[in-house]
This record gives C-alpha cells, structure tokens and sequence, in this order.
C-alpha cells in the first residue's frame, strides 16, 4: 500500500505521519507529500513536491487539504496517478462520489479522524463500498486510532459531530473551567493546573477502569453535596443535554454543507 501520497501536509497530515513514524507503522521513507507550502524539516526522508510524473509510484492517495479547495488542489495530480491508486480522504463533508469522480472513478475511502493520531491515540470513523479501499484505510489508520466502520456515508456527518470536532469541544471545556475557577478567586495559574490534570486524570481513570462516565459520575456525586449543586446547572435546564445536540446539529449542518 505504499508509497502514500499525502495530498496535503498541513495539521491533520503532520500528525499522521508523527503517529505513523512512531507507531512504526510507515516511516517517512514510505511518504511522498505534496504541499505547497511544507515545513520540509518535519518530514526530513520523505520525498516532497517531486515532479508530477513521480506521483504515478503511490499506491495510496491520502487527500489531507482542506474541504474548501479539494478539487483545485488534485486537478494537477490526477492525471499523473496510477490507474490502480486507492483514494483514502479525511476532508471534512466531501463526498465519496464527489472525490471518486474526481479522480476518474478511482476506489475512495472516507475516514474521519482526531488530530490525537500524533500520539497514537486517535479516533477514525470509516466508510467505503469498496472492500479494498475499506481495507487501505484501516491499515492506514488502525496503527494510530480506534477505528469505527460506520454502516452508510451518511453518517459520517455525525460521526464528524460526535468525534472529528470534538476534541475541540473539550479544549473549550478545559478553558472554560479555567476562567471560571479563576472567577471563584483561584490564582490563574492554578486554575490552569488543577483543572487540565482533572480533566487528564479523569478521563484516564474512565479508560482504565472501564466503567461507564454514568457510573463514575455517580461515583463522585453524593446527593446534597457540593457536585450535585455544580451538576444541577450543568445537566439541567439548557445544560449538556440542551446544548450538545444543538452543537452536534450545528456541525452536521455545516458538514453537509461543505459537502456541497
Ligand atoms: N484538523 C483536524 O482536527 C481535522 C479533523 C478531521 C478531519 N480533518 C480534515 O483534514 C483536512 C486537512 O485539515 P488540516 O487541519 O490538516 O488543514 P491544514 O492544516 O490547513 O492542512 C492542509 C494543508 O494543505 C496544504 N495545501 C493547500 N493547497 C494545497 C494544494 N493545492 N495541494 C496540496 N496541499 C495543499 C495547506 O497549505 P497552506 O496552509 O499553505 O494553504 C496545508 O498545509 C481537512 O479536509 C479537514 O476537514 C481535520
């Protein structure tokens, strides 16, 4: 399945190719990027912008720009492709059909991933019609996240909602609770400290321990007490369960509108 062809160098495909190289599943040797405007030191080995004639070598195509100019950027790079190429896209909302017109009928995957692939500890929703292109993203991203195979494409405009934009969603909730501890009168420093390594902390202890988040949460609440107060406001009325499906609706409608 290599070469691979990183259509794309920027945050995602970066963080790919460090979870690869230190997962040990492709090195950059394995690598052949296409990005104008690389940092070439953080790819050092790979082979970066060759001649378009080069790129009929790769075996798999990973389209890593951004949704918005997709097309523009594998004009160019099409014709020189192998006939045989597997196109592999993590662009947000494009669709399969789209991308395989594109590139004149070539299998597609689609995957969306977490950009914690750099650690090895990402998530990826996948989905393909084509076996084959099933199997080039799962051995593309299995080294490096917990896979998903969704049953149509249609879902990956949730699974974007619920996973690919959803670190984001706690960064937010980790800068939130900072400014709020400090509101409370904590030095800004120390809130900064105990609530990043509660956050870590906890959600170390739901994968180790295996429990359900229902489970540990009751777990750390005892009625009456100082949780259940916090946890009155937050899971009430215009709490989580007000505000997430409006947030996840907001980034399926987005989705789909970048899908076109
Ligand atoms: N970041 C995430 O968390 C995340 C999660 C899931 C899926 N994705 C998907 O991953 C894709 C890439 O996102 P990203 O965050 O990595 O974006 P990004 O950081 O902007 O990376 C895209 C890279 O493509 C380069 N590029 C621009 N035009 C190009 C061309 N014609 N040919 C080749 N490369 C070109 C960009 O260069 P310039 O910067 O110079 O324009 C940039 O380095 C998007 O489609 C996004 O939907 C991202």
């Amino acid at each position: 399945m290599t070469p691979i062809l990183l259509l794309g160098a920027g945050r995602m495909g970066g963080a790919l190719a460090q979870g690869w190289r230190d997962a040990g599943a492709f090195s950059a040797a394995d690598l052949i990027i296409r990005d104008p405007h690389i940092d070439p030191a953080a790819f050092a080995g790979a082979r970066i912008n060759p001649p378009l004639e080069a790129l009929g070598a790769a075996k798999t195509v990973l389209l890593a720009v951004k949704p918005q100019i997709w097309r523009e950027a594998v004009k160019d790079v099409v014709p020189h492709l192998a006939p045989d190429a597997v196109i592999v896209s993590i662009a947000a909302g494009v669709r399969a059909a789209d991308i395989s017109e594109a590139f004149c009928g070539r299998r597609v995957a689609r995957v969306m991933p977490t950009t914690a692939v750099s650690i090895g500890r990402g998530a990826a929703s996948i989905h393909a019609e084509d076996p084959e292109a099933l199997a080039r993203a799962k051995a593309l991203f299995a080294p490096v996240a917990a896979v998903a195979e969704l049953a149509s494409e249609d879902l990956m405009h949730a699974a974007t909602a619920v996973s690919g934009s959803a670190p984001a969603y706690l960064y937010a909730f980790v800068e939130a609770l900072e400014a709020a501890g400090a509101a409370q009168g904590l030095d800004a420093a120390d809130s900064a400290r105990l609530a990043r390594a509660t956050i870590i902390g906890a959600a170390a202890l739901m994968e180790q321990s295996g429990e359900e988040p229902a489970e540990l949460r009751k777990q750390v609440t005892s009625p009456g007490g100082t949780t259940a107060a916090a946890l009155g406001v937050l899971m009430g009325e215009g709490g989580f369960g007000d505000l997430l499906p409006k947030a996840l609706a907001a980034c399926v409608k987005r989705s789909e509108e970048l899908g076109g």
